[in-house]
């Protein structure tokens, strides 16, 4: 029987992971099922157990479970501490192993698939819920010459700087109106604002000449991406981070990297057919 493994969320009947997963697995010729499951909200832990018991290798984790996913974990990758959550389990021996490949994802994305480095960059990381945690460090790992992390709730922006007291990037946090006398080179929108299609009250002077706005969402312009290209700004959506925390996950799992290029573009096809 070929190795199992899983996506949970809750939603999850619209997760993209299954086809990513499957074209991967099929392009690096892996014997391996992967399908989406709907836990509980309070049936987390419940759901990994008996993915375990039935010999389950894996799962990837989505909202809301991703802090869940880590304190139900043994050991964990320097990447998930740094995260505080989890996106990504492997079932051994000794227990249940987590890492986060969703910052892994995103700079990937940018340095490798949009062809930006983000070494030397002024970079603004919008939001301080889970999302923006999960993507910090890695961010900081590239080395941008300066990371601003402005949210509407200043404290939470101001407790994310305040964890990485050692970074040796300049990092600051901000209100939305402070953004005002500042410009951007990268612009990460990792709000959940684009959900509920609300615009950000961030100003339009933050675009810098040749900036890069990257919503985390995908599949819809939001609000942030129509501001961001409305002033000049070359605009990306989350699709490239979707498949490339895959990606990492897969490398984790099966130790044999996929390449991302024609499943990111059988994505993009596939959804145009699929709205329109
Ligand atoms: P996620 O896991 O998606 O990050 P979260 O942890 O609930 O979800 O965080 C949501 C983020 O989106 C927060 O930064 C939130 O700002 P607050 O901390 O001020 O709540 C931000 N957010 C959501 N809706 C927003 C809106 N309409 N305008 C600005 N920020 C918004």
């Amino acid at each position: 029987m070929s190795d199992q493994y899983a996506v949970i969320g809750n939603p999850i009947a619209h997760s993209k992971s299954p086809l990513i997963h499957a074209a991967f697995a099929k392009q690096t010729q892996q014997a391996m099922h992967y399908e989406a499951l709907l836990a509980p909200l309070d049936g987390f832990a419940a759901t990994v157990q008996a993915l375990i018991e039935q010999g389950y290798k894996g799962v990837n984790v989505t909202v809301p479970f991703k802090f869940e996913a880590f304190q139900l974990a043994n050991q964990h990758s320097a990447r998930a501490i740094a995260a505080g959550a989890a996106n990504t389990l492997s079932f051994n021996a000794q227990g249940i192993v987590a890492d986060n490949t969703d910052g892994a994802g995103i700079v990937r994305d940018i340095e490798q698939n949009l062809g930006r480095s983000i070494a030397g960059k002024r970079v603004l990381l919008i939001g301080a819920g889970g999302a923006a945690g999960g993507v910090l460090q890695p961010l900081l790992a590239a080395k941008p010459s300066t990371l601003v992390i402005s949210n509407r709730s200043l404290d939470k922006a101001q407790r994310m700087v305040k964890k990485e007291a050692q970074s040796q990037i300049k990092l600051q946090a901000c209100r939305f109106e402070d953004l005002k006398q500042q410009t951007f080179d990268i612009i990460i929108n990792a709000t959940s604002a684009g959900l509920t299609d609300s615009p950000l009250a961030i100003p339009n002077s933050i675009f810098a000449q040749n900036c890069l706005a990257y919503d985390m969402m995908y599949g819809r312009e939001t609000p942030f991406m129509r501001q961001a290209k409305d002033h000049g700004a070359q605009v990306a959506d989350g699709l490239g981070m979707l498949v490339e925390q895959a990606a990492e996950a897969f490398f984790i799992w099966r130790d044999i990297r996929p390449t991302t290029q024609a499943v990111m573009q059988h994505i993009r096809t596939h959804e145009k057919l699929a709205t329109q």
